[in-house]
């Protein structure tokens, strides 16, 4: 047996994972009215069964208006509630906890599931209107939004902490608020995509003020004893937008609140970003925020390998590692890549002979 930092225990607050992999959050547009079905199910639940410590639920929307598109997931009212009660039970069955993630789509809400089509559901056909920090659309495909008031932003503080308290009531032990990928929480701490003049607007501090409402708000509707993330993109990847230096200073702020881990990815509020892509492009971020702002952080992008994950956690530049795409062509990619580093992991009982030797009763 080998020592590995990627299959030892990770401890926030009362929760112990049982490794550091994490399923990370992926919008299957399986959804009608933002509930969730049998396919939610038997997807998180083999994740779950792979050996994955947590299973980040997909984007849900806290409101039907901040749904990426209509068949997104939803986490605003009982229904949705009772429908993740069952999945969050099997997930925990398996030994791994159970994440949600707290979306708004903001300015690109309201768009077509991948397979359906392309840029803004118009309304009559399933679409509705948005709203974002400023009157500025992501690009001409998708809807022109309308300035959010500031009632609008006390009434979406209100909305995260209600789906907050719901995430509770169907068992979640981990809630994520989702602030990255030109989503809402992005766009207002983004320059590229707030141009606001009142305290929302302006200063970075104007610019991390509504975020910052949603994770002290989230917080404090969450127990004590739970772990509360925050995934953030760390770099609009354009001159003059959001930068990796305003997500340490995000990071510090948002630990000083409570918030227990970073998850740090990268991109999506500009349609020109300039990204550079490679195996593990986003470690470099998770490494910076890790160090400058002192707090947990997991890494994500492009992380395939199972040694390429161990050297993300062992030398410092993440607690975790996010995985989707490779999550999603082997839902068994933690205990393949426990084989592969030479670490006893249990398969599940009902799996045990699988084994190559003789067909043992
Ligand atoms: C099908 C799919 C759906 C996704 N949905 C979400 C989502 O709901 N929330 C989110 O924060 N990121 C979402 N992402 C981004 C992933 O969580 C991840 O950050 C990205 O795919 C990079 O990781 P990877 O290289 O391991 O795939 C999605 C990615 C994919 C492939």
């Amino acid at each position: 047996m080998t020592a590995s930092v990627l299959f030892s225990p990770l401890k926030l607050r009362d929760l112990t994972l049982k490794n550091r992999i994490f399923v990370s959050p992926m919008c299957q547009y399986s959804c009608a009215d933002g509930v969730p079905t049998d396919w939610h199910l038997v997807h998180l639940g083999s994740r779950a069964v792979g050996g994955a410590g947590l299973v980040m639920c997909e984007a849900s929307g806290v409101s039907p208006e901040g749904r990426i598109s209509p068949q997104d997931a939803g986490i605003w009212n009982q229904a949705q509630a009772d429908a993740w009660a069952p999945i969050t039970r099997f997930i925990k069955a398996q030994g791994a906890a159970p994440a949600m993630q707290l979306a708004h789509a903001g300015r690109k809400a309201s768009t077509f599931a991948p397979w359906r089509g392309q840029g803004a559901v118009p309304e009559g056909c399933g679409g509705w209107p948005v709203m974002g920090p400023s009157a500025v659309a992501f690009s001409e495909k998708y809807h022109h939004p309308r300035e959010m008031s500031r009632a609008d932003i006390a009434a979406c503080v209100e909305d995260f902490v209600f789906a907050t308290e719901l995430s509770l009531q169907a068992g979640f032990e981990v809630v994520e608020v989702h602030a990255a990928h030109g989503y809402l929480l992005h766009e207002f701490l983004s320059p590229l995509a707030n141009i606001r003049t009142d305290e929302y607007g302006g200063s970075l501090e104007n610019r991390m003020r509504f975020p910052l409402e949603v994770c002290a708000a989230v917080r404090k509707a969450w127990p004590g004893h739970l772990p509360v993330f925050v995934r953030i993109s760390a770099t609009d990847w354009k001159a003059g937008g959001w930068d990796v230096a305003q997500s340490v200073e995000f990071a510090k702020r948002a630990k000083a609140l409570g918030i227990d881990l970073i998850d740090v990815s990268s991109g999506g509020n500009v349609i020109d970003q300039e990204i550079v892509l490679g195996p593990g492009y986003q470690v470099p971020f998770s490494s910076a925020i890790r160090e400058g702002a002192n707090i947990r952080t997991s890494a994500v992008g492009l992380i395939t390998d199972a040694v390429q994950a161990e050297q993300v956690v062992a030398h410092g530049h993440a607690d975790s590692v996010s995985l989707a795409r490779a999550l999603l062509r082997d839902p068994y990619w933690p205990l393949h890549a426990a084989a592969r580093l030479g670490v006893e992991v249990a398969w599940p009982d009902q799996y045990k002979r699988a084994g190559v030797g003789p067909l043992g009763r």
